[in-house]
């Protein structure tokens, strides 16, 4: 396994499987190498905490960092090479550019109240992307809305790479993992189990038949109640564009029906740990035709 720190050491690499990480690695992140390295290309992964994408107080000085231990687990699963950058080689000093997506993706959910935290993310997954030059590139589910902002920005920039969706890998208590779990005392990582609980009993009352989205997100409130868990947000949005699912819509079960997504991030302590859970529905929804129509 090759460790390259400066960018002209990638040129062997060019045209692999890529994950970007920022270290601190735990199963989710070997599902992403696992998937990666089935393709049988060449697989590099990308270890770099990025400074642009934390806000003001938020845990960037604290964010695990675990060099060795990473490079070790990457080394047990065959990595070719790992990109470890100092922030020089990701921003010169005269870097000038940022890569913004529309507010529309960027400006609701994590990035309604992490301002700034998605230019941030886009800026340096394209400037990774040039560095790499991958023909495919991995991310989880578990981060739903970077997901699907960075599959917007690579499309409408034509960068040519192919972005592959991984599931979100969970402990067995439901708990997605993350490394900011590491943050969570005993107690906490006791109540934070409570997230998954939620949104499963949310996608549970949508997979049974009918239901109006309010109920639906009322049920997720409730379970996370009993945990003592108070969402920064729990909101029903597409996944093909985080239009937002207003809550008189009748949501039908329907295999075929619009992919939607079921997304919350819970402040716990130190930690603010988000989740989604996703699941198929016909939405019908109340305009005021609609209304007319039962008068
Ligand atoms: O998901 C992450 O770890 C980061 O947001 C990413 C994609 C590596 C960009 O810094």
């Amino acid at each position: 396994m090759r460790i390259c720190r400066r960018a002209e050491e990638l040129t062997p690499f060019f045209g692999g499987e890529f994950v970007p990480t920022m270290g601190a690695l735990h199963e989710g992140h070997l599902a992403l190498v696992r998937r990666a390295k089935r393709e049988r290309g060449i697989t590099v992964v990308s270890i770099f905490v990025n400074p642009t994408q934390f806000g003001p107080g938020e845990d960037f000085e604290d964010y695990p960092r675990r060099e060795e231990q990473d490079l070790r687990l990457l080394e047990k699963e065959e990595v070719d090479a790992v990109f470890l950058p100092r922030k020089e080689e990701v921003y010169p000093e005269d870097f000038a550019t940022t890569v913004r997506v529309d507010r529309r993706l960027t400006g609701v959910l994590c990035g309604k109240y992490r301002p700034g935290h998605f230019d941030g993310v886009t800026t340096v997954v394209a400037r990774l992307f040039g560095l790499v030059k991958p023909k495919r590139a991995y991310f989880g589910w578990k981060d739903a809305q970077q997901l699907i902002v960075v599959k917007k920005m690579v499309e409408d920039l034509a960068l040519g790479i192919e972005i592959v969706p991984v599931e979100t890998v969970r402990e067995a208590d439901g708990l997605a993992l993350s490394s900011r779990n590491a943050y969570l005392d005993a107690e906490q990582r006791r109540r934070a189990a409570g997230i998954f609980r939620a949104l499963s009993a949310g996608r549970g009352l949508a997979e049974r038949g009918s239901c109006r989205a309010g109920d639906l997100l009322r049920r997720v409130r409730e379970f996370l109640e009993r945990d003592d868990l108070s969402p920064q947000y729990l909101e029903l949005r597409t996944v093909k564009n985080l239009e937002e699912i207003r809550s008189d819509s009748v949501l039908e079960a329907a295999p075929d029906g619009e992919e939607l997504l079921l997304a919350t991030a819970v402040p716990l302590g130190k930690a603010r740990l988000i989740d989604n859970l996703r699941f198929r529905a016909k939405i019908i929804r109340r305009t005021p035709a609609f209304e007319g129509e039962r008068k």
